[in-house]
């Protein structure tokens, strides 16, 4: 498995990662279904796990996906100490509807109960789930910041953040990590200059719903340009969708959601696929990911 930089850590992380999101939403796989996709994972060479407080059915479920990875990481025989599982706050769910909070008083309670669902008394990078409208910015990261200094949180990532919000935070910490939308048909942040921002600041970009999200992911599969390339190379749609990503810049790293184990072995193996320039070219025409000059 290739393997990635996290931002400026002594950190590196599988240049692919598993997204646990489905694995605690409505419609979700039965717990130990569950926990065999993440051991396929692991198993397949996956070292980093992403998760929330909030990925769950609503507001009584708080924290079903960090404990569901805190079980089956403690069935997991080898190499616990190289996962990095990747958690977030600033959101609630009130009646299943996904709600800003990036209020710190909100936010140190969801980090003390996400360091207990996990079982940890230190988590490796924990991520603003997003900014709160209603807060202003440096309050919410002030906040991780607090909780960095005091030893509950390693290190500091954001999520669905423009330039101007990762600027403004990184006056206050060191951002490792940004987690926005980038997938094949949502390039926005390429166009924005996100992704080039990370790049230049050695910043990991973790794209999320990489394959379109998980309930638009099925378009992954009827795109002719991807039918092609993966005609060629013998492999799935979606596994270029992944390769396409990784192969724009070596700070991206993709958290592809999976409730299959087939789904998880095989976007794991997607890191090791090599693109060549004529498929390079072709999805480059089919999606443009220039900047646009503003
Ligand atoms: N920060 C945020 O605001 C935010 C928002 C959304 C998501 N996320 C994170 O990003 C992760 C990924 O996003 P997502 O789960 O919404 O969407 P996604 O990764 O775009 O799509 C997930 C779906 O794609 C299918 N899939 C994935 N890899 C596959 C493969 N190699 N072959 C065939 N099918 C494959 C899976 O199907 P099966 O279910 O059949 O396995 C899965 O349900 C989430 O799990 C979560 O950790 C973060």
């Amino acid at each position: 498995m290739h393997m990635r930089q996290l931002g400026s850590t002594d950190l590196q992380v599988s240049a692919v990662g598993l997204g646990a999101m489905p694995l605690s939403l409505e419609g979700r796989p039965n717990r130990n279904t569950a926990i065999d996709v993440i051991h396929a994972a692991l198993d397949a060479g996956i070292t980093l796990i992403d998760t929330a407080d909030v990925y769950c059915i609503d507001e009584r479920d708080i924290g079903h996906n960090e404990a569901l990875i805190a079980e089956a990481l403690a069935a997991w025989p080898d190499g616990k100490d190289q996962i990095v599982v990747a958690t977030k706050g600033g959101l609630v769910r009130p009646r299943g509807d996904w709600v800003p909070n990036g209020n710190p008083t909100h936010l140190r309670q969801a980090c003390e109960r996400s360091l207990k669902a996990l079982g940890t008394d230190c988590i490796t990078l924990y991520q603003l789930h997003a900014p709160d409208p209603n807060v202003p910015l440096e309050e919410s990261v002030g906040a991780l910041a607090d909780l960095q200094q005091e030893g509950k949180i390693r290190h500091i990532g954001l999520s669905n953040v423009t330039i101007e919000q990762i600027e403004l935070a990184r006056q206050l910490v060191e951002v490792t990590s940004v987690q926005n939308r980038v997938n094949l048909f949502e390039r926005h942040y390429f166009f924005t200059g996100v992704v080039d921002y990370c790049a230049e600041h050695r910043i990991t970009l973790i794209a999320h719903s990489p394959m379109g999200g998980y309930h638009h992911h099925l378009r992954t599969r009827m795109e002719p340009a991807l039918t092609e390339i993966a005609r060629r190379h013998r492999c799935s749609t979606y596994q270029i969708a992944l390769a396409w990503l990784l192969s724009l810049s070596p700070w991206i790293v993709p958290i592809p959601g999976a409730t299959r184990i087939l789904s998880a072995v095989s976007s794991a193996a997607a890191a090791d696929l090599e693109l060549d320039q004529q498929d390079t070219n072709r999805l480059h025409a089919a999606f443009p990911t220039e900047r646009l000059l503003s």
